[in-house]
Protein backbone atom coordinates (compact mmCIF):
# COMPACT_ATOMS: atom_id res chain seq x y z
CA UNK A 1 0.00 0.00 0.00
CA UNK A 2 1.51 3.45 -1.34
CA UNK A 3 0.73 6.69 0.73
CA UNK A 4 3.60 8.25 -0.18
CA UNK A 5 2.37 9.41 -4.00
CA UNK A 6 1.52 13.50 -4.17
CA UNK A 7 -2.46 13.45 -3.70
CA UNK A 8 -3.46 15.30 -6.73
CA UNK A 9 -6.94 13.58 -7.80
CA UNK A 10 -6.96 12.50 -11.39
CA UNK A 11 -3.85 14.31 -12.51
CA UNK A 12 -0.96 12.35 -10.79
CA UNK A 13 -0.49 10.30 -7.47
CA UNK A 14 -2.36 7.83 -6.11
CA UNK A 15 -5.15 6.86 -8.48
CA UNK A 16 -8.34 5.04 -7.44
CA UNK A 17 -9.45 4.75 -3.92
CA UNK A 18 -6.06 6.15 -2.68
CA UNK A 19 -6.51 9.27 -3.77
CA UNK A 20 -7.84 12.12 -1.28
CA UNK A 21 -7.55 10.37 1.86
CA UNK A 22 -9.24 11.43 4.96
CA UNK A 23 -6.71 12.81 7.55
CA UNK A 24 -6.44 11.19 10.35
CA UNK A 25 -2.38 11.88 10.61
CA UNK A 26 -1.74 8.07 9.37
CA UNK A 27 -2.00 7.81 5.66
CA UNK A 28 -1.93 4.08 6.07
CA UNK A 29 -5.19 3.93 8.36
CA UNK A 30 -6.81 6.76 6.32
CA UNK A 31 -7.09 3.96 2.84
CA UNK A 32 -7.43 1.18 5.47
CA UNK A 33 -10.21 2.25 7.21
CA UNK A 34 -12.08 3.85 3.85
CA UNK A 35 -11.44 0.32 2.55
CA UNK A 36 -13.28 -1.50 5.01
CA UNK A 37 -15.93 0.82 5.31
CA UNK A 38 -16.75 0.54 2.03
CA UNK A 39 -16.55 -3.69 1.60
CA UNK A 40 -19.66 -2.64 4.09
CA UNK A 41 -21.63 -2.58 0.44
CA UNK A 42 -20.36 -5.27 -0.80
CA UNK A 43 -17.17 -4.63 -2.44
CA UNK A 44 -14.12 -6.68 -3.40
CA UNK A 45 -10.42 -5.85 -3.31
CA UNK A 46 -10.16 -6.36 -7.21
CA UNK A 47 -13.12 -4.03 -7.68
CA UNK A 48 -11.29 -1.43 -5.26
CA UNK A 49 -8.42 -1.39 -7.02
CA UNK A 50 -9.96 -0.06 -10.48
CA UNK A 51 -10.17 3.30 -11.78
CA UNK A 52 -13.14 4.98 -9.82
CA UNK A 53 -15.73 7.10 -12.24
CA UNK A 54 -17.58 9.10 -10.14
CA UNK A 55 -20.99 10.39 -11.78
CA UNK A 56 -22.61 13.59 -10.68
CA UNK A 57 -26.45 12.19 -10.22
CA UNK A 58 -28.73 15.60 -10.51
CA UNK A 59 -31.80 13.48 -10.29
CA UNK A 60 -34.50 15.08 -7.98
CA UNK A 61 -38.68 14.72 -7.46
CA UNK A 62 -38.94 18.31 -8.46
CA UNK A 63 -36.53 18.22 -11.53
CA UNK A 64 -38.82 16.42 -14.34
CA UNK A 65 -36.02 17.13 -16.90
CA UNK A 66 -33.88 14.84 -15.26
CA UNK A 67 -36.72 12.32 -14.67
CA UNK A 68 -34.89 9.47 -16.76
CA UNK A 69 -31.51 10.03 -14.23
CA UNK A 70 -32.04 6.36 -13.14
CA UNK A 71 -32.23 4.80 -16.58
CA UNK A 72 -28.97 7.04 -17.35
CA UNK A 73 -27.26 6.00 -14.42
CA UNK A 74 -27.88 2.48 -15.36
CA UNK A 75 -26.24 2.55 -19.16
CA UNK A 76 -23.33 4.95 -18.14
CA UNK A 77 -22.22 2.55 -14.95
CA UNK A 78 -22.90 -0.66 -17.30
CA UNK A 79 -19.98 1.55 -19.90
CA UNK A 80 -18.13 1.77 -17.00
CA UNK A 81 -17.99 -1.74 -15.85
CA UNK A 82 -17.31 -2.35 -19.56
CA UNK A 83 -14.28 -0.65 -19.76
CA UNK A 84 -12.93 -1.87 -16.29
CA UNK A 85 -13.70 0.62 -14.35
CA UNK A 86 -15.92 1.20 -10.64
CA UNK A 87 -18.48 3.28 -11.12
CA UNK A 88 -19.25 5.28 -7.91
CA UNK A 89 -22.61 7.81 -8.24
CA UNK A 90 -23.03 10.26 -5.98
CA UNK A 91 -25.77 13.23 -5.91
CA UNK A 92 -25.64 17.03 -5.79
CA UNK A 93 -28.07 19.58 -5.08
CA UNK A 94 -30.91 19.59 -8.44
CA UNK A 95 -31.61 22.85 -10.23
CA UNK A 96 -35.40 23.10 -11.93
CA UNK A 97 -36.27 26.38 -13.72
CA UNK A 98 -39.85 26.57 -12.22
CA UNK A 99 -38.61 25.10 -8.64
CA UNK A 100 -35.99 27.22 -8.02
CA UNK A 101 -37.36 30.56 -6.19
CA UNK A 102 -36.47 33.26 -6.27
CA UNK A 103 -34.74 32.16 -9.60
CA UNK A 104 -32.35 28.89 -10.83
CA UNK A 105 -29.74 31.30 -12.12
CA UNK A 106 -29.37 32.23 -8.30
CA UNK A 107 -28.56 28.69 -6.98
CA UNK A 108 -26.27 28.01 -10.31
CA UNK A 109 -23.25 28.77 -8.44
CA UNK A 110 -23.94 26.85 -5.16
CA UNK A 111 -24.45 23.77 -7.82
CA UNK A 112 -21.13 24.34 -9.15
CA UNK A 113 -19.65 25.04 -5.74
CA UNK A 114 -21.02 21.81 -4.58
CA UNK A 115 -20.28 20.09 -8.01
CA UNK A 116 -16.62 21.08 -7.76
CA UNK A 117 -16.60 20.96 -3.79
CA UNK A 118 -17.60 17.21 -3.54
CA UNK A 119 -15.03 16.20 -6.89
CA UNK A 120 -12.19 17.63 -4.85
CA UNK A 121 -13.73 15.26 -1.87
CA UNK A 122 -14.34 12.09 -2.73
CA UNK A 123 -11.71 9.69 -4.18
CA UNK A 124 -12.61 9.63 -8.83
CA UNK A 125 -10.07 9.22 -11.25
CA UNK A 126 -12.69 10.89 -13.61
CA UNK A 127 -16.16 12.45 -13.74
CA UNK A 128 -19.50 11.85 -15.45
CA UNK A 129 -21.52 14.67 -15.02
CA UNK A 130 -25.49 14.03 -15.84
CA UNK A 131 -27.33 17.42 -16.20
CA UNK A 132 -30.15 18.67 -18.60
CA UNK A 133 -32.49 21.41 -17.35
CA UNK A 134 -30.85 25.04 -17.85
CA UNK A 135 -28.39 25.78 -15.11
CA UNK A 136 -27.31 22.09 -14.50
CA UNK A 137 -25.01 21.67 -17.30
CA UNK A 138 -23.34 25.35 -17.02
CA UNK A 139 -22.57 25.00 -12.91
CA UNK A 140 -21.48 21.40 -13.83
CA UNK A 141 -19.08 22.84 -16.34
CA UNK A 142 -18.16 25.57 -13.52
CA UNK A 143 -17.31 22.92 -11.18
CA UNK A 144 -15.56 20.56 -12.71
CA UNK A 145 -13.77 23.17 -14.82
CA UNK A 146 -12.38 24.39 -11.08
CA UNK A 147 -11.72 20.88 -10.10
CA UNK A 148 -9.50 19.62 -13.18
CA UNK A 149 -9.70 16.11 -13.26
CA UNK A 150 -10.76 14.41 -16.41
CA UNK A 151 -14.73 15.27 -16.90
CA UNK A 152 -17.42 14.29 -19.45
CA UNK A 153 -20.29 15.69 -19.39
CA UNK A 154 -23.55 13.70 -20.16
CA UNK A 155 -27.29 15.42 -21.31
CA UNK A 156 -30.24 13.83 -19.67
CA UNK A 157 -31.98 14.94 -23.31
CA UNK A 158 -35.30 16.94 -24.62
CA UNK A 159 -38.62 16.08 -24.22
CA UNK A 160 -40.92 14.52 -26.76
CA UNK A 161 -43.29 17.63 -28.31
CA UNK A 162 -46.99 16.96 -27.64
CA UNK A 163 -50.53 17.95 -29.74
CA UNK A 164 -53.07 20.37 -29.25
CA UNK A 165 -55.80 20.11 -31.57
CA UNK A 166 -53.95 18.42 -34.50
CA UNK A 167 -51.17 21.40 -33.36
CA UNK A 168 -47.61 20.07 -32.57
CA UNK A 169 -46.64 21.79 -29.88
CA UNK A 170 -43.57 21.85 -27.09
CA UNK A 171 -42.24 23.41 -23.49
CA UNK A 172 -41.49 26.31 -24.16
CA UNK A 173 -42.21 28.91 -26.95
CA UNK A 174 -45.21 27.26 -27.58
CA UNK A 175 -46.30 28.05 -23.42
CA UNK A 176 -45.56 31.62 -23.91
CA UNK A 177 -47.34 31.56 -27.37
CA UNK A 178 -50.42 30.40 -26.12
CA UNK A 179 -50.76 32.32 -22.85
CA UNK A 180 -50.29 35.50 -25.00
CA UNK A 181 -53.77 34.31 -26.81
CA UNK A 182 -54.81 33.55 -23.31
CA UNK A 183 -53.93 37.08 -22.52
CA UNK A 184 -55.76 38.83 -25.42
CA UNK A 185 -58.95 36.81 -24.93
CA UNK A 186 -58.13 34.72 -27.65
CA UNK A 187 -58.67 31.34 -26.48
CA UNK A 188 -60.19 30.68 -23.34
CA UNK A 189 -59.69 29.08 -19.78
CA UNK A 190 -60.39 25.03 -20.84
CA UNK A 191 -58.84 25.79 -23.64
CA UNK A 192 -55.21 27.10 -22.30
CA UNK A 193 -55.55 24.06 -19.60
CA UNK A 194 -56.27 21.37 -22.18
CA UNK A 195 -52.91 23.07 -23.88
CA UNK A 196 -51.06 22.54 -20.11
CA UNK A 197 -51.49 18.87 -20.37
CA UNK A 198 -49.71 18.72 -24.01
CA UNK A 199 -46.67 21.24 -23.61
CA UNK A 200 -44.49 18.48 -21.89
CA UNK A 201 -45.17 15.24 -23.27
CA UNK A 202 -42.36 13.25 -21.42
CA UNK A 203 -39.12 13.50 -18.89
CA UNK A 204 -36.27 15.68 -20.42
CA UNK A 205 -35.97 19.25 -20.78
CA UNK A 206 -37.37 21.76 -23.31
CA UNK A 207 -38.12 20.66 -26.74
CA UNK A 208 -37.02 24.29 -28.64
CA UNK A 209 -33.92 25.84 -29.07
CA UNK A 210 -33.91 27.30 -25.20
CA UNK A 211 -31.08 26.85 -22.82
CA UNK A 212 -30.75 23.57 -21.98
CA UNK A 213 -30.91 22.64 -25.99
CA UNK A 214 -28.03 25.55 -26.37
CA UNK A 215 -26.13 24.26 -23.50
CA UNK A 216 -26.18 20.78 -24.92
CA UNK A 217 -25.19 21.86 -28.48
CA UNK A 218 -22.40 24.50 -26.56
CA UNK A 219 -21.41 21.10 -24.30
CA UNK A 220 -20.80 19.42 -27.53
CA UNK A 221 -18.89 22.34 -29.04
CA UNK A 222 -16.53 22.53 -26.66
CA UNK A 223 -15.64 19.04 -26.82
CA UNK A 224 -17.03 17.94 -23.81
CA UNK A 225 -19.43 15.03 -24.72
CA UNK A 226 -19.13 11.74 -26.80
CA UNK A 227 -19.86 12.71 -30.45
CA UNK A 228 -23.44 13.09 -30.86
CA UNK A 229 -24.16 13.57 -27.10
CA UNK A 230 -26.65 16.74 -27.79
CA UNK A 231 -29.54 15.72 -29.32
CA UNK A 232 -30.93 12.41 -28.60
CA UNK A 233 -34.11 12.71 -26.33
CA UNK A 234 -34.31 12.14 -22.63
CA UNK A 235 -36.42 8.56 -23.84
CA UNK A 236 -34.71 7.27 -26.45
CA UNK A 237 -32.50 4.09 -27.18
CA UNK A 238 -29.75 6.93 -29.17
CA UNK A 239 -29.79 8.63 -25.44
CA UNK A 240 -29.24 5.58 -23.44
CA UNK A 241 -26.47 4.42 -26.16
CA UNK A 242 -25.11 7.89 -25.20
CA UNK A 243 -25.09 7.34 -21.78
CA UNK A 244 -23.13 4.33 -21.80
CA UNK A 245 -20.52 5.35 -24.18
CA UNK A 246 -19.95 8.22 -21.69
CA UNK A 247 -19.39 5.52 -18.87
CA UNK A 248 -17.11 3.59 -21.75
CA UNK A 249 -15.21 6.93 -22.55
CA UNK A 250 -14.40 8.27 -19.20
CA UNK A 251 -12.40 5.31 -18.12
CA UNK A 252 -10.46 5.62 -20.91
CA UNK A 253 -10.57 9.28 -20.07
CA UNK A 254 -8.91 8.35 -16.66
CA UNK A 255 -6.54 5.95 -18.06
CA UNK A 256 -5.36 8.59 -20.46
CA UNK A 257 -5.33 11.45 -17.84
CA UNK A 258 -7.42 13.55 -20.18
CA UNK A 259 -7.62 16.68 -17.48
CA UNK A 260 -10.64 19.21 -18.25
CA UNK A 261 -8.11 21.77 -19.24
CA UNK A 262 -6.80 19.89 -22.32
CA UNK A 263 -10.24 20.86 -23.94
CA UNK A 264 -11.70 23.82 -22.49
CA UNK A 265 -9.08 25.25 -24.48
CA UNK A 266 -9.74 28.88 -25.81
CA UNK A 267 -10.02 27.61 -29.40
CA UNK A 268 -12.78 25.63 -27.60
CA UNK A 269 -14.64 28.18 -26.91
CA UNK A 270 -14.26 30.01 -30.11
CA UNK A 271 -16.36 26.97 -31.72
CA UNK A 272 -18.83 27.23 -28.79
CA UNK A 273 -19.41 30.49 -29.58
CA UNK A 274 -19.68 30.27 -32.95
CA UNK A 275 -21.88 27.40 -32.52
CA UNK A 276 -24.02 29.92 -30.08
CA UNK A 277 -24.48 31.98 -32.81
CA UNK A 278 -25.29 29.60 -35.67
CA UNK A 279 -28.11 27.37 -33.56
CA UNK A 280 -30.30 30.93 -32.93
CA UNK A 281 -29.51 29.56 -28.91
CA UNK A 282 -30.51 30.97 -26.10
CA UNK A 283 -28.97 34.42 -24.77
CA UNK A 284 -28.04 32.42 -21.35
CA UNK A 285 -25.70 30.86 -23.53
CA UNK A 286 -23.31 34.12 -23.45
CA UNK A 287 -23.44 33.77 -19.55
CA UNK A 288 -22.66 30.97 -18.69
CA UNK A 289 -20.16 30.79 -21.43
CA UNK A 290 -18.51 33.61 -19.73
CA UNK A 291 -18.81 31.75 -16.18
CA UNK A 292 -17.16 28.33 -17.93
CA UNK A 293 -14.67 30.92 -19.51
CA UNK A 294 -13.85 32.65 -16.16
CA UNK A 295 -13.34 29.04 -14.18
CA UNK A 296 -10.93 28.23 -17.00
CA UNK A 297 -8.60 31.87 -16.79
CA UNK A 298 -10.64 32.99 -19.69
CA UNK A 299 -12.88 36.13 -20.97
CA UNK A 300 -14.83 36.25 -23.40
CA UNK A 301 -14.32 38.31 -25.70
CA UNK A 302 -17.35 40.49 -26.45
CA UNK A 303 -16.50 42.57 -29.58
CA UNK A 304 -15.25 39.38 -30.89
CA UNK A 305 -18.40 37.71 -30.36
CA UNK A 306 -20.35 40.54 -31.82
CA UNK A 307 -17.99 40.42 -35.18
CA UNK A 308 -18.74 36.51 -35.04
CA UNK A 309 -21.91 37.51 -34.99
CA UNK A 310 -21.87 39.17 -38.30
CA UNK A 311 -20.23 36.74 -39.95
CA UNK A 312 -22.29 33.39 -38.59
CA UNK A 313 -25.61 32.80 -39.61
CA UNK A 314 -28.28 30.77 -37.92
CA UNK A 315 -28.45 27.66 -39.63
CA UNK A 316 -30.73 25.63 -37.31
CA UNK A 317 -34.26 25.90 -37.93
CA UNK A 318 -35.37 25.50 -34.40
CA UNK A 319 -38.30 27.42 -32.67
CA UNK A 320 -38.21 30.13 -31.11
CA UNK A 321 -35.99 31.52 -34.15
CA UNK A 322 -37.21 28.69 -36.66
CA UNK A 323 -40.08 26.55 -36.54
CA UNK A 324 -38.46 22.54 -35.61
CA UNK A 325 -38.06 20.96 -32.12
CA UNK A 326 -35.06 19.26 -31.02
CA UNK A 327 -36.18 15.41 -31.87
CA UNK A 328 -36.58 16.69 -35.34
CA UNK A 329 -32.65 18.13 -35.04
CA UNK A 330 -31.46 15.09 -33.98
CA UNK A 331 -33.37 13.04 -36.74
CA UNK A 332 -31.45 15.09 -39.08
CA UNK A 333 -27.97 14.25 -37.87
CA UNK A 334 -28.02 16.57 -34.85
CA UNK A 335 -24.57 18.29 -34.35
CA UNK A 336 -22.69 16.28 -36.89
CA UNK A 337 -25.05 17.97 -39.25
CA UNK A 338 -24.45 21.10 -38.60
CA UNK A 339 -20.56 21.36 -37.39
CA UNK A 340 -19.89 19.24 -40.68
CA UNK A 341 -21.73 22.77 -42.68
CA UNK A 342 -20.26 25.09 -40.03
CA UNK A 343 -16.89 23.42 -40.65
CA UNK A 344 -14.96 26.27 -42.46
CA UNK A 345 -16.04 28.38 -39.60
CA UNK A 346 -14.20 26.36 -36.85
CA UNK A 347 -11.55 25.63 -34.97
CA UNK A 348 -10.79 21.95 -36.36
CA UNK A 349 -7.67 21.44 -34.02
CA UNK A 350 -9.72 21.95 -30.73
CA UNK A 351 -9.39 18.28 -28.38
CA UNK A 352 -12.42 17.04 -27.27
CA UNK A 353 -13.29 14.10 -24.67
CA UNK A 354 -12.83 11.42 -27.59
CA UNK A 355 -9.27 12.41 -27.16
CA UNK A 356 -9.81 13.21 -31.17
CA UNK A 357 -10.23 16.61 -32.41
CA UNK A 358 -13.39 18.06 -33.34
CA UNK A 359 -12.04 18.13 -36.85
CA UNK A 360 -11.07 14.16 -36.56
CA UNK A 361 -14.98 13.93 -34.99
CA UNK A 362 -16.80 15.65 -38.08
CA UNK A 363 -14.55 13.48 -40.52
CA UNK A 364 -15.80 10.07 -38.63
CA UNK A 365 -19.19 11.55 -38.27
CA UNK A 366 -20.03 9.85 -41.43
CA UNK A 367 -21.49 11.43 -45.02
CA UNK A 368 -24.08 14.23 -45.03
CA UNK A 369 -27.82 13.49 -46.28
CA UNK A 370 -30.96 15.42 -47.15
CA UNK A 371 -32.76 16.92 -44.63
CA UNK A 372 -34.36 20.44 -43.64
CA UNK A 373 -33.53 21.23 -40.07
CA UNK A 374 -30.44 22.76 -40.63
CA UNK A 375 -29.92 25.15 -43.64
CA UNK A 376 -26.19 25.84 -45.48
CA UNK A 377 -24.66 28.61 -44.91
CA UNK A 378 -25.80 30.28 -48.35
CA UNK A 379 -29.27 29.58 -47.17
CA UNK A 380 -29.88 30.40 -44.03
CA UNK A 381 -32.78 31.11 -41.12
CA UNK A 382 -31.19 34.50 -40.80
CA UNK A 383 -28.39 36.29 -42.45
CA UNK A 384 -26.42 36.58 -38.83
CA UNK A 385 -26.15 34.96 -36.04
CA UNK A 386 -28.70 35.11 -33.57
CA UNK A 387 -27.47 37.23 -30.90
CA UNK A 388 -25.91 41.01 -31.40
CA UNK A 389 -23.78 43.04 -28.36
CA UNK A 390 -25.19 46.47 -28.04
CA UNK A 391 -23.34 49.59 -26.14
CA UNK A 392 -24.38 52.87 -25.94
CA UNK A 393 -25.10 55.20 -22.55
CA UNK A 394 -27.74 52.77 -21.30
CA UNK A 395 -25.24 50.17 -20.87
CA UNK A 396 -22.02 51.68 -20.89
CA UNK A 397 -20.83 47.65 -20.00
CA UNK A 398 -22.95 46.42 -22.90
CA UNK A 399 -25.69 44.93 -23.55
CA UNK A 400 -26.98 41.56 -25.83
CA UNK A 401 -30.33 41.21 -28.33
CA UNK A 402 -31.59 37.97 -29.67
CA UNK A 403 -31.54 39.33 -33.12
CA UNK A 404 -32.96 36.59 -34.81
CA UNK A 405 -35.89 35.92 -32.76
CA UNK A 406 -36.36 39.99 -32.88
CA UNK A 407 -39.47 41.35 -35.05
CA UNK A 408 -37.88 43.24 -38.38
CA UNK A 409 -40.22 46.61 -37.76
CA UNK A 410 -38.53 47.64 -34.31
CA UNK A 411 -34.92 46.86 -34.83
CA UNK A 412 -34.59 50.37 -35.60
CA UNK A 413 -36.90 52.49 -33.38
CA UNK A 414 -37.08 55.37 -31.15
CA UNK A 415 -39.94 55.75 -29.04
CA UNK A 416 -40.71 56.97 -25.38
CA UNK A 417 -39.98 55.33 -22.46
CA UNK A 418 -42.43 53.76 -19.79
CA UNK A 419 -40.33 53.12 -16.93
CA UNK A 420 -41.11 49.72 -14.29
CA UNK A 421 -38.92 50.23 -11.10
CA UNK A 422 -38.90 46.60 -10.58
CA UNK A 423 -40.49 43.19 -10.57
CA UNK A 424 -43.60 43.86 -8.13
CA UNK A 425 -44.34 47.32 -9.62
CA UNK A 426 -44.30 45.59 -13.36
CA UNK A 427 -46.64 43.18 -11.77
CA UNK A 428 -49.23 45.99 -10.04
CA UNK A 429 -49.18 48.40 -13.00
CA UNK A 430 -48.67 46.44 -16.48
CA UNK A 431 -52.42 45.05 -16.81
CA UNK A 432 -53.79 48.60 -15.53
CA UNK A 433 -56.20 50.60 -17.72
CA UNK A 434 -54.80 53.42 -17.00
CA UNK A 435 -51.58 52.50 -17.79
CA UNK A 436 -49.91 55.07 -19.71
CA UNK A 437 -48.91 53.12 -23.19
CA UNK A 438 -48.92 53.18 -27.06
CA UNK A 439 -47.55 50.92 -29.24
CA UNK A 440 -44.45 52.66 -30.04
CA UNK A 441 -43.26 53.03 -26.59
CA UNK A 442 -40.57 51.47 -25.01
CA UNK A 443 -41.04 49.33 -22.00
CA UNK A 444 -38.08 49.35 -19.36
CA UNK A 445 -37.78 47.25 -16.41
CA UNK A 446 -35.13 48.35 -13.52
CA UNK A 447 -33.69 46.05 -10.90
CA UNK A 448 -33.76 42.42 -12.39
CA UNK A 449 -30.30 41.97 -12.45
CA UNK A 450 -27.54 39.71 -10.95
CA UNK A 451 -27.82 41.67 -7.27
CA UNK A 452 -31.40 43.45 -7.87
CA UNK A 453 -33.39 40.84 -7.86
CA UNK A 454 -31.22 38.97 -6.99
CA UNK A 455 -30.36 36.51 -9.07
CA UNK A 456 -31.17 38.04 -13.00
CA UNK A 457 -34.16 36.08 -13.25
CA UNK A 458 -35.85 35.60 -16.60
CA UNK A 459 -38.01 38.47 -16.41
CA UNK A 460 -36.65 40.22 -19.32
CA UNK A 461 -39.39 38.99 -21.42
CA UNK A 462 -41.92 41.83 -19.78
CA UNK A 463 -45.22 40.74 -21.11
CA UNK A 464 -47.55 43.19 -23.25
CA UNK A 465 -49.53 45.53 -21.78
CA UNK A 466 -53.32 43.36 -21.36
CA UNK A 467 -54.93 47.05 -22.99
CA UNK A 468 -52.77 47.08 -25.75
CA UNK A 469 -52.36 43.26 -26.36
CA UNK A 470 -55.92 43.18 -26.90
CA UNK A 471 -55.62 45.56 -29.55
CA UNK A 472 -53.63 43.03 -31.52
CA UNK A 473 -49.78 44.21 -30.18
CA UNK A 474 -47.39 41.29 -30.57
CA UNK A 475 -44.02 42.93 -29.59
CA UNK A 476 -42.37 45.96 -28.82
CA UNK A 477 -38.98 47.51 -27.74
CA UNK A 478 -38.44 46.07 -24.11
CA UNK A 479 -35.23 47.32 -22.14
CA UNK A 480 -34.21 45.44 -18.72
CA UNK A 481 -31.05 44.21 -16.89
CA UNK A 482 -32.41 40.58 -16.72
CA UNK A 483 -32.33 37.85 -18.62
CA UNK A 484 -34.96 35.95 -20.65
CA UNK A 485 -35.73 31.93 -21.22
CA UNK A 486 -33.74 30.82 -24.86
CA UNK A 487 -37.56 30.05 -25.58
CA UNK A 488 -39.03 33.37 -25.39
CA UNK A 489 -39.04 36.02 -29.16
CA UNK A 490 -39.32 39.52 -28.89
CA UNK A 491 -37.73 42.70 -29.50
CA UNK A 492 -35.98 42.15 -26.39
CA UNK A 493 -32.38 44.26 -25.03
CA UNK A 494 -30.94 41.82 -22.06
CA UNK A 495 -28.37 41.94 -19.43
CA UNK A 496 -27.96 45.82 -19.49
CA UNK A 497 -24.72 46.32 -17.86
CA UNK A 498 -23.81 47.38 -15.61
CA UNK A 499 -27.39 46.97 -13.53
CA UNK A 500 -29.75 49.25 -12.22
CA UNK A 501 -29.46 48.11 -8.28
CA UNK A 502 -25.26 49.25 -8.89
CA UNK A 503 -26.50 52.51 -10.08
CA UNK A 504 -25.96 51.54 -14.25
CA UNK A 505 -27.79 54.40 -15.74
CA UNK A 506 -30.42 51.87 -16.69
CA UNK A 507 -31.52 53.33 -12.50
CA UNK A 508 -32.01 56.82 -13.76
CA UNK A 509 -34.44 56.33 -17.03
CA UNK A 510 -37.40 58.12 -16.52
CA UNK A 511 -40.87 57.64 -17.83
CA UNK A 512 -41.26 60.03 -21.20
CA UNK A 513 -37.39 59.31 -22.06
CA UNK A 514 -36.82 58.94 -25.45
CA UNK A 515 -34.85 55.33 -26.21
CA UNK A 516 -33.12 54.39 -29.10
CA UNK A 517 -32.47 51.24 -30.55
CA UNK A 518 -30.54 50.59 -33.58
CA UNK A 519 -29.77 46.69 -33.88
CA UNK A 520 -27.36 47.40 -37.39
CA UNK A 521 -25.19 49.96 -35.70
CA UNK A 522 -25.50 47.80 -32.17
CA UNK A 523 -26.67 51.10 -30.29
CA UNK A 524 -28.71 51.29 -27.00
CA UNK A 525 -29.00 54.95 -25.77
CA UNK A 526 -31.59 57.37 -23.68
CA UNK A 527 -31.86 60.29 -25.63
CA UNK A 528 -30.78 62.59 -22.85
CA UNK A 529 -27.16 64.38 -22.20
CA UNK A 530 -24.82 63.56 -20.21
CA UNK A 531 -25.11 66.20 -17.64
CA UNK A 532 -28.72 65.45 -17.26
CA UNK A 533 -27.80 61.93 -16.26
CA UNK A 534 -24.96 63.27 -13.91
CA UNK A 535 -27.23 65.53 -12.40
CA UNK A 536 -29.86 62.58 -11.38
CA UNK A 537 -27.64 60.41 -10.07
CA UNK A 538 -26.76 63.15 -7.74
CA UNK A 539 -30.00 62.79 -6.61
CA UNK A 540 -30.50 59.24 -6.36
CA UNK A 541 -28.25 57.30 -4.24
CA UNK A 542 -28.41 54.00 -5.05
CA UNK A 543 -28.48 51.58 -1.90
CA UNK A 544 -27.06 47.93 -3.18
CA UNK A 545 -28.91 45.41 -2.04
CA UNK A 546 -27.42 43.46 1.25
CA UNK A 547 -28.59 39.93 3.58
CA UNK A 548 -28.04 39.64 6.87
CA UNK A 549 -27.01 35.93 6.86
CA UNK A 550 -26.53 32.49 4.71
CA UNK A 551 -26.17 32.69 0.81
CA UNK A 552 -27.70 35.30 0.16
CA UNK A 553 -25.25 37.41 2.25
CA UNK A 554 -22.61 35.00 -0.17
CA UNK A 555 -24.67 35.93 -3.07
CA UNK A 556 -24.82 39.59 -3.06
CA UNK A 557 -21.38 40.28 -1.65
CA UNK A 558 -19.74 38.11 -4.11
CA UNK A 559 -21.73 37.99 -7.54
CA UNK A 560 -20.43 39.86 -10.56
CA UNK A 561 -21.98 40.98 -13.41
CA UNK A 562 -23.50 40.10 -16.50
CA UNK A 563 -20.67 40.01 -18.60
CA UNK A 564 -18.59 37.73 -15.95
CA UNK A 565 -20.99 35.41 -16.26
CA UNK A 566 -22.53 35.84 -12.78
CA UNK A 567 -20.15 33.77 -11.15
CA UNK A 568 -18.93 34.69 -7.51
CA UNK A 569 -15.86 36.67 -7.84
CA UNK A 570 -13.88 34.06 -5.19
CA UNK A 571 -15.21 31.06 -7.87
CA UNK A 572 -13.22 32.55 -11.08
CA UNK A 573 -9.52 31.42 -11.81
CA UNK A 574 -6.96 33.36 -9.81
CA UNK A 575 -5.63 34.13 -13.65
CA UNK A 576 -7.73 35.04 -16.15
CA UNK A 577 -4.98 35.63 -18.87
CA UNK A 578 -6.73 34.38 -22.33
CA UNK A 579 -8.98 35.86 -24.04
CA UNK A 580 -11.33 33.90 -25.96
CA UNK A 581 -11.56 33.64 -29.42
CA UNK A 582 -7.80 33.97 -29.36
CA UNK A 583 -6.54 36.35 -32.03
CA UNK A 584 -5.70 34.72 -35.56
FE1 LIG B 1 -35.84 22.25 -17.60
FE2 LIG B 1 -36.90 23.83 -19.61
S1 LIG B 1 -37.62 23.55 -17.57
S2 LIG B 1 -35.10 22.62 -19.57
Amino acid sequence: MNTDDKDTPGTSGPRGLRQGLTNYGDQGFSLFLRKALIKGAGYTDDALDRPVIGIVNSGSSYNPCHGNMPALLEAVKRGILFAGGLPMDFPTISIHEVFSSPTSMYLRNLMSMDTEEMIRAQPMDAVVLIGGCDKTVPAQLMGAASAGIPAIQLITGSMLTGAHRGERVGACTDCRRHWGRFRADEIDVDEIGSINNQLVASVGTCSVMGTASTMACIAEALGMTVPGGASPPAVTADRMRVAEMTGTRAVAMARERLTIDKILTPEAFENAMRVLLAIGGSTNGVVHLAAIAGRAGMEIDMAALDQMSRETPVLLNLKPSGEHYMEDFHKAGGMATLLRILKPLLRLEAMTVTGRTLGEEIEHAGPEFKQDVVKSLDNPIYPQGGIAVLHGNVAPGGAIIKQSAANESLMEHEGRAVVFENSGDLMNRVDTEDLDVQPDDVLVLKNIGPKGAPGMPEAGYIPIPKKLARLGVKDMVRISDGRMSGTAFGTIVLHVTPEAAVGGPLAYIQNGDRIRLSVKSREISVLISNEELENRRQHKPIIEPKADRGYRKLFLESVLQADKGVDFDFLRAVNISTKTPPSK
